[in-house]
């Protein structure tokens, strides 16, 4: 293999987000460089997700240019579709040379001495692991917000979902190593954490402290220097009162909950072996709906699961109109390996899921739109992410999550990202708004 040198593409959740910054800062612990293209790469890595056909088929696609023009390279698939194909890649990729999943990456350096030994096919793709946690050297891409994992894999089996397949089964981590990361980021600079884990609410710290979800939120809102906290994600089944009260009591967790719904029918629901009825969701989103403070809720929809009729759609469409949500994430149904849906009957063909998902779509985008439109006036403090120079605006972030452009007095000369700032909305759109900044007396 040439110099050490690799690239680095990222696919999928913030899950895989975060776990390529802890690749890189593993690689660069072993004496690699990361280089900006493929090209200039001894070693080519793609973190890949595999939650829904299109995602993994971009993976391949990746691998297929590199047929021709990468023979002098190592390449590496690492995540889900890792963990999913495991040595099927060797068979359908011949050009790779490393396939590692996720629970596994703390062994990245031994499997690269393996290579860099004349190793051809070198694997990493145990899940009865809870070491992935901590994987020391974590290189974190943003100087301001912080990852943090305190929980890996899912223990749920929802029918549609390949997730337990390729992030195994749940392991939370101690509280006692959640806070020293926290404080130790905190120490460092960073003032937003979020706390990630495929189900958070269901987190249960394994020592005698045994805190739950709700208390270990509570506690690292609490932590000198850090202004906000967001998680993700939640699931309905174990999203408990606690929560809404923890958030109530501690101003710097954010006022927003990402609460994925799938779908608005009880049916479909039960077939997506989801464990919680429409009414049942709805009672939590009105504790959200009641709590001391308001709170910018989001969900997750599938359309066109087998067997979905007009009517369960209908009732999808209904809770739209129902919970108004402040944005949404809607996928058409795909069919993934392993799962229970593929043994259902009544799939259902792709113009009709493409048909209910424009429809919802457009529906969301409406509500977005009247949302947003009501914030006009209001001033919203932002968390500066940038300087969009086409437009003139700095990039804001609300706690509520909504991104908020804005122009400042001082106009790009001074960097004010990573600061806190007071905006006032003077327009809006379906996804964004626009404001100028309070100067502040
Ligand atoms: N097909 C379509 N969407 C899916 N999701 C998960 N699995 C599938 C699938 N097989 C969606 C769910 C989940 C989000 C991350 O991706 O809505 O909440
Ligand atoms: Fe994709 Fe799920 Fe893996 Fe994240 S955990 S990368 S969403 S398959």
């Amino acid at each position: 293999m040439p110099a050490k040198t690799f690239y680095l593409e990222t696919f999928g959740c913030q899950m895989n987000a975060h776990d390529s910054e802890k690749v890189v800062g593993t690689l660069m612990a072993k004496g690699y460089t990361q280089v900006p293209t493929p090209e200039e790469a001894g070693l080519v890595l793609y973190n890949t997700c595999s939650i829904r056909d299109k995602a993994e088929q971009k993976v391949y696609h990746r691998l297929q240019q590199f047929k021709r023009n990468g023979k002098d390279k190592v390449i590496g698939v690492l995540g889900c579709v890792a963990q999913q194909e495991g040595e099927r890649i060797f068979e359908r990729a011949p050009n790779v040379g490393l396939v590692c999943g996720s629970a596994s990456y703390n062994k990245l350096g031994e499997l690269l001495v393996q290579i860099e030994a004349g190793d051809r096919r070198v694997t990493g793709l145990s899940l009865d692991t809870d070491e992935a946690f901590d994987t020391p050297f974590t290189r974190r891409d943003n100087p301001h917000r912080a990852y943090i994992t305190i929980i890996e894999g899912c223990d749920k089996s929802c029918a549609y979902c390949v997730v337990p397949f390729t992030r195994g089964p749940e392991r939370s981590r101690t509280s006692e190593s959640v806070m020293a990361e926290a404080r130790r980021l905190a120490a460092e600079g960073y003032s937003e954490i979020q706390l990630l884990g495929q189900n958070v609410n269901s987190y249960r710290d394994p020592t005698p402290a045994g805190w739950n979800f709700a208390t270990l939120l509570g506690r690292v809102a609490e932590i000198s220097g850090i202004r906000r906290v967001r998680y993700t994600t939640s699931h309905p089944r174990d999203f408990g009162r606690d929560i809404v009260d923890a958030m109530d009591s501690n101003p710097a967790i954010c006022d927003h909950v990402h609460l994925p719904v799938q779908s608005g029918s009880s049916d479909v629901l039960a077939r997506m072996e989801r464990l919680y009825t429409r009414d049942e969701y709805i009672e939590r989103i009105d504790w959200l709906k009641n709590a001391r403070r308001i709170y910018s809720i989001t969900t997750d929809i599938i359309v066109g699961f087998p067997g979905e009729t007009e009517k369960d759609f209908e009732a999808t469409l209904a809770l739209l109109d129902e919970v108004e949500y402040d944005s949404l994430f809607s996928f058409k149904y795909s069919p993934r390996p392993n799962t229970a849906a593929l043994g259902l009957e009544d799939h259902i063909p792709d113009e009709e899921k493409q048909r209910r998902l424009v429809i919802v779509q457009e529906k969301q985008r409406a509500i977005q739109i009247r949302r947003n439109a009501g914030l006009i006036g209001s001033v919203k403090e932002v968390l500066v992410e940038g300087r969009h120079q086409a437009l003139e605006q700095w990039i804001g972030r609300t706690s509520d999550n909504r991104t908020l452009n804005f122009t400042h007095p001082l106009d790009g000369a001074a960097s004010l990202t990573g600061k806190y700032l007071p905006v006032r909305v003077t327009r809006s759109g379906p996804n964004s708004l626009v404001g100028e900044s309070v100067t502040v007396v």
